[in-house]
């Protein structure tokens, strides 16, 4: 059923290759249907963050944390300080898919700092600074740790700016049963970071809840084009090579930044309420739009009724080759050449709102962005061909479901992130909420939770108190059923 592949084709049967890397030989072994789950889900390994003991004299250094704490990824993210923005220069050699950086750090220390750390995976490091210094650092696995002289005292902004070089390990997405990151095809290079592949390319306080700005300075040979989050502020041209400067002035999590460097074309329209929408179509194209993506306009319309203003203020797609489904990159979703369906526009529209803007505080609570954009999927439907034709799609899925092995969408470990159950069974909790409380109850929970927790971050707790005070009901039976328990419930009548 096209409908049931469509909603979900997304995500597993992402199989992007690499010419070198271990993708080549990875087809696309996990698809919606050969996907299969069960109740015993393997415990996930949580390494406890190394700590360093104190040096031999004198009390112990102030250190940041070398970790905040995330459930499936402990090695993600870093205490003690609060990035402000990167700005990251690259030159990229198309042929070799290998990078020469500087990335450039601005944050703000949140205490007093002896040592802090950064994460950063793979590449070569040629020099280190803070503040314009050369700073002592150490490698430890995925950890840049630092040592800056004199350190760095609470409240005090600083930076950071790493020159590195090489090309960038790819991730193992668990799920997917395929790798992801830093990625290189035939057209063209592109990187596909989520949940932990931004570290892969710039050091970075690699965890959703530390959000900043960014600017991006990529250097390609002519005729490459490089794409980035934000506004295309300028192209500078270089003789041989051109550098696309880009600026994004919201904050973004850092799996979200994106890069993709090809032959391409730029379209520009205007969507509602002056919102610029630029497509990037790879020239082979030949001009030619895809029919998908002439309903963003009406799409951001009509979810704009459900969720809330359109969270940026500026919107549109990449297509790059050999990825089967789609990221919802911030302000400029990355489409597989074989995705272009209007549910995956939808789709990664929605995810601007939930995922972008409101952003979950930990890989654990990934439903709050896989679930409400399958749930936009469901409205989408819904409107275009109305309410059966929903109902048939939610059930065909909750069939699918059925024939897989059940668990706790609220906790789907790592192998099962971005598992079909954390879609669909995440688009059904918020069914299940509208079938309950109606949808003038449930528009204005979705507005108010966009307006508490936009440019944010948000747990599943938070959530479900605010869906509960929004409505004035005890929904702990709907969300323990849909959210907490191991087995399927039924779909609400009607
Ligand atoms: N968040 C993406 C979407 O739903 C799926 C990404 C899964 N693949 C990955 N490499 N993280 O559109
Ligand atoms: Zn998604």
């Amino acid at each position: 059923m096209r409908r049931l592949a469509l909603a979900t084709s997304l995500l597993l049967v992402s199989a992007a290759c690499s010419d070198a890397g271990p993708a080549a030989t990875s087809a696309p072994t996990a698809t919606a249907t050969t996907a299969t789950t069960t109740t015993a889900i393997p415990a996930t390994t949580a390494a406890e963050p190394t700590t360093t003991g104190p040096d031999s004299t004198g009390p112990p250094e102030p250190a940041g944390a070398q970790s905040l704490g995330d459930p499936y990824f402990p090695d993600l993210g870093n205490g003690g300080y609060d990035v402000i923005h990167y700005d990251i220069e690259i030159t990229v050699d198309p042929e070799s898919a290998a990078l020469d950086a500087v990335t450039t750090i601005t944050a703000v220390a949140d205490e007093t700092l002896a040592t802090f750390n950064l994460d950063f995976v793979g590449l070569e490091v040629s020099s280190l600074m803070v503040d314009g210094s050369d700073a002592e650092y150490v490698r430890q696995g995925p950890e840049l740790r630092i040592s800056p002289d004199g350190g760095i005292v609470a409240g005090e902004e600083f930076t950071v700016t790493v020159a590195y070089s090489g090309r960038p390990q790819l991730i193992n997405l668990i799920s997917a049963g395929v790798q992801f990151g830093w990625l290189q095809t035939p057209e063209g290079i592109y990187v596909v970071a989520e949940p932990d592949g931004a570290r892969t390319w710039f050091p970075s306080n690699d965890h959703p809840t530390d959000k900043a700005t960014f600017t991006f300075r990529i250097t390609v040979p002519k005729p490459l084009t490089a794409a980035a989050n934000g506004a295309l502020v300028e192209t500078i041209d270089n003789g041989d090579s051109q550098t696309f400067v880009w600026d994004l002035d919201s904050r973004m999590a850092t799996f979200l930044a994106t890069l993709v460097i090809g032959e391409y074309e730029r379209f520009e329209s205007e969507g509602p309420e002056g919102i610029l929408i630029r497509d990037y179509l790879p020239t082979s194209f030949n001009g030619k739009m895809p029919a998908a993506f002439e309903v963003t306009a009406e799409a951001m319309v009509f979810l704009a009724e459900w969720f809330g203003p359109f969270p940026f203020d500026r919107y549109g797609h990449i297509v790059v080759y050999e990825l089967g489904g789609a990221l919802e990159n911030q302000t400029l979703s990355l489409m597989g050449s074989r995705a272009l369906f209007d549910e995956i526009v939808v789709h990664e529209l929605a995810h601007q709102w939930w995922g972008d803007s409101v952003t979950p505080a930990s890989w654990q609570d990934i439903w709050l962005s896989e679930g409400f954009a399958t749930f936009a999927e469901f409205l989408w439907t819904e409107h275009l061909r109305g309410e059966d034709a929903m109902n048939d799609q939610i059930e065909g899925l909750h069939g699918a479901l059925q024939s897989i092995g059940h668990f706790a969408i609220s906790d789907p470990r790592e192998s099962q992130l971005f598992g079909p159950a954390v879609y669909w069974r995440g688009g059904m909790v918020l069914h299940a909420l509208r079938a309950q409380v109606g949808d003038e109850v449930l528009k204005e929970i979705f507005h108010t939770y966009f307006e508490i927790y936009a440019d944010g971050n948000v747990t599943t707790r938070e959530f479900i108190d605010l869906a509960e005070e929004i409505s004035g009901q005890d929904l702990t039976e709907l969300f323990d059923a849909w959210l907490f328990a191991v087995a399927l419930p039924d779909l609400p009548d009607g």
